[in-house]
């Protein structure tokens, strides 16, 4: 949010806009949010996706928790006030990616309904899909893949997404997964499916042919 000190700049709009190079990739930008407890299956999820939509041809990006907070974050903890400020960061750097004509998957833990309500505002309504991978907290524990939980539960990690702070589930998110259950491939076909529907990849035919001018 701007506090004033960015007030004497003006946007440069250049003469290629997304419109066009989204033309040139041959499938439109969006944002695949997905949220979920820390081990409820983001990152895989987006990755398999990534992986079959560049299979098809689109362009795409991860943003991920763990990567981001290394360097555009790496300044950010866990509290609530530093947690918004780092989905902040994230979202206006999305919005950078879809003007870029990106598909941008981002599996941020992203606890709180309303960071994710501003980040839908920074995105865009009409280009933010909030996917939820739902997943019980006692699998999530019982996977601990980073073995955080179990040093949360032994107070080294303080305010613990799931432990030691709150997780907000979505109330109307556009998807919803249950990671415990459903497997990998299906979630990935549910996610596909929601951008079929909304026109922005066509699996059958993954490259909208690109008019090339009079006589091309
Ligand atoms: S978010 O809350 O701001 O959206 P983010 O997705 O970036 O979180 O980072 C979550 C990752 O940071 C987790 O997967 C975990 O590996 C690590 N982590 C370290 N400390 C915490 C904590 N206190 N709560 C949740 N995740 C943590």
């Amino acid at each position: 949010m701007s506090d004033g000190r960015s007030s004497n700049v003006v946007w440069h709009e250049g003469t290629v806009n997304r419109a066009r190079r989204e033309a040139l990739n041959g499938h439109h930008s969006v944002c695949l949010w997905f949220t979920g407890l820390s081990g409820a299956g983001k990152s895989t999820v987006a990755h398999a996706v990534e992986e079959r939509l560049h299979g098809l041809g689109c362009r795409t990006y991860v943003f991920d928790g763990d990567n981001v907070r290394h360097g555009l974050c790496g300044d950010l903890g866990f509290s609530r006030e530093d947690r918004a400020e780092n989905l902040r960061r994230i979202a206006e750097m999305v919005k950078l990616f879809l003007d870029a004509g990106v598909i941008a998957l981002t599996a941020f833990i992203s606890p709180f309904r309303a960071d994710r309500e501003r980040v839908r505002k920074i995105v865009g309504p009409d280009d933010f899909i909030e996917i939820y991978c739902r997943c019980p907290l006692e699998v999530c524990e019982r996977r601990d893949v980073k073995g955080l939980y179990a040093r949360a539960r032994r107070g080294e990690i303080p305010e613990f997404t799931g432990i030691s702070s709150p997780y907000e589930p979505p109330e109307s998110p556009d998807l919803i997964l249950d990671t415990a259950e459903q497997p990998l491939e299906e979630c990935v076909e549910a996610v596909l499916g929601v951008l079929e529907a909304r026109g922005v990849v066509a699996r059958a035919r993954p490259r909208i042919v690109r008019t090339r001018g009079a006589g091309a």
